[in-house]
């Protein structure tokens, strides 16, 4: 047996964090775009960071990565400080580049087999084609860069990222762009490199994503996080557990709706009825009674049940659309 001198990563097990991010602040002038974060991801979870434009998700991941250096605060990454050792850091996290300087002259498979020789990986014909397959390009691998849909470039770049068979896994924004269908061969293929044991940390504008897509959600605004849970924990820390709207044929006094069972707030504007309740049940049941007693039909009924938006709407008093 050889013992290495090397610093060896303490990858641990499951449910160990894996990242932790502490006190982490970034300044530009007078701006701070990240301003005392803390966070700490996982193994084998997929973490994201959910905020909008401008909230720092970028400049976040960029420290933990090394690829930026942090006014105040630490990171550990599998228990190495990343400002004090990036190198080995380096050697365990996969980063996920812009795909926008990929080389069209060059095809899928060609680019795959470069990207392991650069980061002195394996890059024999079998293990390409394995990285091929992880992010299903299989079709795909004799074809050139620039006959790629958006979707499959940024499966290609992820395919890049794992040349070194990374034990995290950082994208930014990796569906942004992209359409519905190829967003979600894109969730599947993460959910699928989780599968396989890694650690995926990514940022997202879209909540539905991370609602969808993450185990667990940073939720993330003017550099600072807000909340941070499961995103079913997250909604449910909600008093509004749901939302009615049913379109009305006469208008119903404003207090006549706040003061049904279980209703957090009411609104109605042009026959528009917008109920936000705690108690579906209970709020439903009284709004039909009260309907019935005003002689009052409703319209399109529907309910949804609450989400992330909500939980942003509810923290920062904006929607995350806006
Ligand atoms: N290199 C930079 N110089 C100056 N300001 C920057 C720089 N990078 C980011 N910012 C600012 O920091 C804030 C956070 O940016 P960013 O991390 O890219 O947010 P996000 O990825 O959530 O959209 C924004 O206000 C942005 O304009
Ligand atoms: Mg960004």
């Amino acid at each position: 047996m050889t013992v290495s001198s090397e610093r060896v990563a303490d990858l641990g097990t499951v449910d160990d964090p894996i990242i932790e991010i502490r006190g982490l602040v970034k300044r530009y002038g007078a701006h701070t775009a990240v301003d005392g974060v803390d966070l700490t991801v996982r193994r084998n979870e997929i973490f994201g960071i959910l905020g909008p434009n401008g909230a720092g998700k970028t400049t976040t991941l960029e420290m933990v990565e090394g690829l930026r250096v942090p006014d105040a605060g630490t990171v550990r990454v599998a228990g190495i400080d990343t400002a004090a050792d990036p190198v080995a850091v380096k050697r365990i996290i996969g980063v996920q580049l812009q795909t926008t300087a990929l080389f069209d002259h060059l095809r899928v498979n060609e680019i795959v087999a470069l990207f392991a020789e650069l980061y002195d990986a394996d890059a024999r014909r079998e293990h390409v084609a394995h990285l091929i397959g992880l992010v299903s390009l299989d079709e795909k691998a004799g074809a050139f860069v620039n006959e790629l849909s958006g979707g499959q470039r940024q499966r290609l770049s992820i395919a890049l990222a794992l040349v070194n068979d990374p034990a995290i896994l950082f994208l930014d924004e990796p569906t942004t762009g992209l359409d519905p269908q190829a967003r979600r061969s894109l969730w599947s293929v993460i959910e699928g490199l989780r599968a396989s044991g890694k650690t995926i940390v990514l940022t997202t504008h879209y909540m539905e994503e991370a609602e969808v897509l993450c185990d667990r959600v940073a939720v993330m605004d003017h550099g600072r996080i807000i909340a941070c849970d499961t995103p079913r924990a997250l909604i449910q820390s909600l008093d509004q557990v749901a939302t009615i709207r049913a379109q009305v044929t006469r208008t119903i006094a404003p207090a006549r709706l706040t003061a049904l069972p279980g209703v957090t707030a009411a609104e109605l504007s042009d026959g528009q009825l917008e109920l936000r309740s705690g108690d579906l049940a209970a709020t439903l049941k009284a709004l039909l009674d009260l309907a019935g007693e005003l002689g009052i039909h409703l319209d399109n009924l529907a309910t949804t049940g609450a989400t992330l938006e909500d939980v942003f709407l509810a923290y920062t008093g904006r929607s995350l659309r806006e």
